[in-house]
């Protein structure tokens, strides 16, 4: 599978801790979700939402899938049996069960301002599989289930000194890779100027018309869009 957070795992929780709000992004995230209780997290990493979700309400029901065995580890031991964690790409979804709302918070997909334009951001790189994607996600939602996709300013220049004074630091540039358009992000970790690691991610790039076309053709609806936050899709019934 194609695991672009290999290199990162060691570093991931005290970096985006530095950089995200989880409580505030828990807190945002269930407002929207609202009244339901099956949700399937895409991406789940660490776990980092889904701790602090389950604080906010207890009796969610969560299933988290995830291609980075590493992440995956982490977030087993954060969250223990309270969750179904599952190493698998949402392009290859396949689950026994279906949820009212499927998330990815910055995960498999996140939507990103590029030049003031919004596009999503895909760690999944054929268009066959964003829209296979897609397709299984509808497919594991209940009637008038949701899928919620987040924005996310993470694909910009970023430095940041983490507790341990191990310093972050990320590059974003964009990039045209066989006539299709991709950020690409470099992550470097050093301590006393010594590089101790470096990760390249890449992520593909949709425009706003062609990724809302295939959400269409997998059954979704844009039903309400949150600037800068999230955008809520409903299952066409
Ligand atoms: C930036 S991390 C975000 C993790 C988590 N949602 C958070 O906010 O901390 C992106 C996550 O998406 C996962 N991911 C990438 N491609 C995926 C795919 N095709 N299916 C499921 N998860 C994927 C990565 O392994 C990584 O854990």
């Amino acid at each position: 599978m194609n695991d672009q957070y290999q290199t990162l795992a060691q570093f991931y929780d005290s970096f985006v801790s530095k950089n995200r709000n989880y409580p505030e992004i828990a807190t945002e995230l269930a407002e929207i979700i609202g009244n339901d209780r099956n949700l399937l997290d895409i991406g789940i990493g660490t776990g980092l939402i889904v701790e602090h979700l389950l604080h906010i309400e207890p009796s969610y029901q969560i299933t988290g899938i995830d291609t980075s065995e590493p992440l995956l580890e982490q977030a087993k031991q954060r969250l223990g049996q309270k969750v179904d964690l599952y190493c698998q790409s949402v392009s290859e979804l396949d689950l026994a069960q279906q949820f009212d709302v499927a998330y990815s918070r910055g995960g498999a997909w996140t939507l990103v301002n590029e030049q003031s334009k919004t596009m999503l951001a895909s760690h999944i790189f054929s268009s066959t599989d964003i829209q296979k994607s897609f397709d299984y996600v509808a497919k594991h939602l209940n009637e008038k289930g949701r899928l919620i996709i987040s924005s996310s300013n993470a694909y910009g220049d970023n430095l940041v000194e983490l507790d341990n004074g191990i310093v972050h630091k990320r590059s974003a540039t964009t990039e045209f890779i066989e006539n299709e358009r991709y950020a690409i992000l470099d992550y470097r970790f050093y301590q006393n100027d010594e590089l101790l690691a470096q990760q390249i991610l890449k992520l593909r790039l949709l425009s706003h018309q062609t990724f809302t076309k295939m959400l269409e053709e997998a059954g979704f609806v844009e039903e309400t869009i949150k600037p800068g936050k999230y955008y809520i899709y409903s299952k066409r019934s």
